[in-house]
């Protein structure tokens, strides 16, 4: 399968206080398939946001390039939708009235029948059906959230780009929010990239994830296969025998590994092509039980 999402050797730098410059990273590569599901996880500050913000053409590289559908990323684009932390909504505007501003944007010769159509179809998806009146000052956190979940999905971008989307919420509410993402990518076959600091966030969601080392000068240490399978549910993932290899794989990224990793790099790591892993539970004697200690 030929990449869809091409990152090329990208750099971000910084002038520093004292004269010089601060290599945030450099010579970045990794890449996604159409319909893929990746994350991405890594220390504070290492650089995470400033690659997602690449992949929006809201920032540009310093070198390299990030290529989608085989072209060379200049600037934002309605090919790519983004959601953030905070929800970013038109405080004037109602839920229907922010959907279908994207929606117009999007396709400017849709009939205005045809423009609210989409978005109460997106609105239905993410479950506000009946809220599309309100204004965000009337809507909980999460359901500001969940309308820019639909407005980001309603123009049915190439990539789907999010930004610790969920952090701010209650763990009841991003719970609901990652199942309703995940069915919604998983039944359109979006393409998505998202930054998260949650481990098990990451299990549920990615397909893949990219582990990135701490900055500056942050590499990409591993791609992870998650060896779980793609119908997963939350409610049982734990009992999966891959599990707990993976969650302890990740872990140990984040806690040891990440800051070790420029001191011990293996043999043969090449930044072009970072190694591809798939921690997956080591075979045991007859009747012992695979879980590991997380
Ligand atoms: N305008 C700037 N001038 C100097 N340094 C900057 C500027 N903007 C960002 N940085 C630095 O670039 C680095 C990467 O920032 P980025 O926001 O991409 O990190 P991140 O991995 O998303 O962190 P977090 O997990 O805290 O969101 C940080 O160390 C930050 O201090
Ligand atoms: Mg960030």
């Amino acid at each position: 399968m030929t990449d869809f999402i091409s990152i090329e050797s990208i750099a971000r730098r910084y002038p520093k206080a004292g004269g010089g410059e601060t290599t945030i990273f450099e010579d970045l590569w990794f890449s996604m398939n159409k319909g893929e599901f990746s994350c991405i996880i890594g220390h504070s500050g290492c650089g995470k946001t400033s690659v997602l913000n690449m992949l929006a053409g809201l920032e540009l590289p310093d070198d390299g390039v990030a290529v989608v559908d085989g072209r060379a990323i200049e600037g934002p684009s309605l090919d790519r939708a983004v959601i953030f932390q905070s929800h970013a909504l038109l405080p004037w505007r109602t839920v229907l009235g922010n959907v279908s501003y994207a929606v117009s944007s999007r396709w400017r010769e849709w009939s205005s029948d045809k423009v609210r159509e989409q978005a109460m179809r997106f609105i239905e998806l993410v479950g506000l059906k009946g809220s599309e009146s309100k204004k965000p000052s009337e809507l909980s956190g999460g359901m500001k959230q969940r309308v820019g979940i639909a407005r980001a999905l309603s123009i049915e971008p190439k990539i789907l780009l999010m930004d610790e989307p969920f952090s701010a919420l209650d763990a009841l509410t991003r719970g609901t929010l990652q199942d309703e993402v995940r069915r919604i990518c998983l039944d359109t076959g979006q393409t998505a990239f998202m930054i998260t600091h949650d481990v098990d966030e990451a299990i549920y969601l990615a397909d893949r994830i990219v582990l990135m080392t701490n900055g500056p000068n942050a590499m990409v240490a591993e791609i992870v296969e998650n060896p779980l399978p793609r119908d997963r549910r939350r409610i049982d993932l734990h009992k999966h025998p891959d599990y707990y290899a993976l969650r302890n794989h990740l872990i140990d990224f984040l806690v040891s590994r990440s800051r070790s990793f420029k001191d011990e790099i293996p043999e043969g790591y090449q930044k072009r092509h970072p190694p591809v892993v798939r921690p997956t539970a080591k075979p045991t004697a007859p009747g012992d039980d695979n879980r590991q200690v997380a």
